[in-house]
């Protein structure tokens, strides 16, 4: 009997040809709609493999029920959606997507820095609504980024890519992490304490890993570290912060403004608090977003799946 592989949404036909070749495929053919948590339990009873999405909660739950499974290939570099002692306890095997998204995810960040920084979104707002009167000498009046203090919470591949463009603006890197990041001698950056970083930062970049050491690390103490001037960018998880205190900050001038694309809880309606504040800049999660980078992340899950179901390796395994 064929093997058989879930795919919780829609992915191209050059994709999903590759794996209805060798298996048995199901596909959640809503290209918005997240696949309700009842059929994807129904459709993972009798898988051996799954590609899933940061919207599917992979848990013990979907572990237990999915008796014949042999991988998980989440199209993320985060698995913050996956019950990792749950997949290892059934020995299932996870599969991420790190490397082929690192330069995108790091333009989007720096993105994010530019757009707070000289006011982009607010600025495009008044246009549009009529109210601009003309110019006058601070009108939209924002910040430089040229030659200031970044921090990076979280080193990693992305944090090191967000550097490098980093090196083109004069800027002076700071990083927190846990030891010495591989990449920050290149880059001719400092380790630094989370206080430090808070401090002496102008931007404090967040593009760390959601651990439980590093959940709601961006709290009322955080924030009221950094300095008030300072711009808040998360292109991390929405749960390293706590909104009601991100919301407060910017509200009392703790610091200047806010740049996210993550939000604790997705997708975020018109009704949350963040919506329409002037001094925020916010993204619906499109951190990894181009037509390129997200094709790869696909034949990367792909890759990874078709490689365990055959007895090999996964090309990149979540240890
Ligand atoms: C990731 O890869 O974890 C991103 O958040 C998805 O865009």
């Amino acid at each position: 009997m064929a093997k058989k592989v879930v795919v919780t949404r829609q992915i191209k036909d050059e994709h999903l040809n590759q794996l209805k070749e060798k298996y048995e495929v199901f596909m959640w053919d809503s290209a918005g709609d997240p696949m309700p948590k009842k059929r994807f339990l129904e459709e993972m009873e009798d898988a051996d493999a799954a590609l899933t999405m940061l919207s599917e909660k992979v848990d013990a739950e979907v572990f237990e029920a999915a008796k014949e499974l042999k991988v998980v290939s989440n199209l993320a570099v985060g698995f913050d959606n996956i019950d990792l002692e749950a997949a290892e306890k059934n020995d299932v095997i996870i599969a991420n997507t790190p490397d082929v998204l690192t330069e995108t995810t790091a333009e989007l960040a720096f993105t994010l820095m530019l757009t707070s920084a000289r006011r982009i979104i607010e600025a495009n707002r008044e246009l549009e609504s009529g109210d601009w009167t003309g110019w006058s000498p601070y009108h939209m009046a924002g910040t430089d980024v040229y030659g200031k203090t970044v921090g990076i919470f979280g080193m990693g591949a992305i944090g090191a890519a967000f550097a490098r463009r980093l090196k083109g603006f004069d800027c002076r890197v700071i990083y927190h992490n846990r030891s010495e990041s591989k990449y920050a001698a290149d880059l001719d950056a400092k380790l630094v304490s989370f206080d430090e970083l808070l401090e002496q930062s102008d931007f404090v970049l967040c593009a760390a890993p959601l651990t439980e050491e590093t959940k709601y690390k961006f709290d009322q103490e955080a924030f009221g570290k950094m300095q008030d001037h300072a711009h808040f960018i998360n292109i991390g998880r929405g749960a390293h912060v706590v909104e009601t205190d991100l919301k407060k900050a910017v509200e009392t001038g703790d610091i200047a403004a806010a740049a996210l694309d993550v939000y604790d809880g997705e997708p975020i309606s018109k009704d949350h608090p963040f919506i329409g504040m002037d001094n925020m800049t916010l993204l619906p999660h499109i951190g990894s977003a181009s037509v390129a980078t997200r094709d790869d992340m696909v034949q990367l899950c792909v890759d990874n799946i078709t490689h365990v179901l055959e007895g090999k390796a996964p090309l990149t395994q979540v240890k």
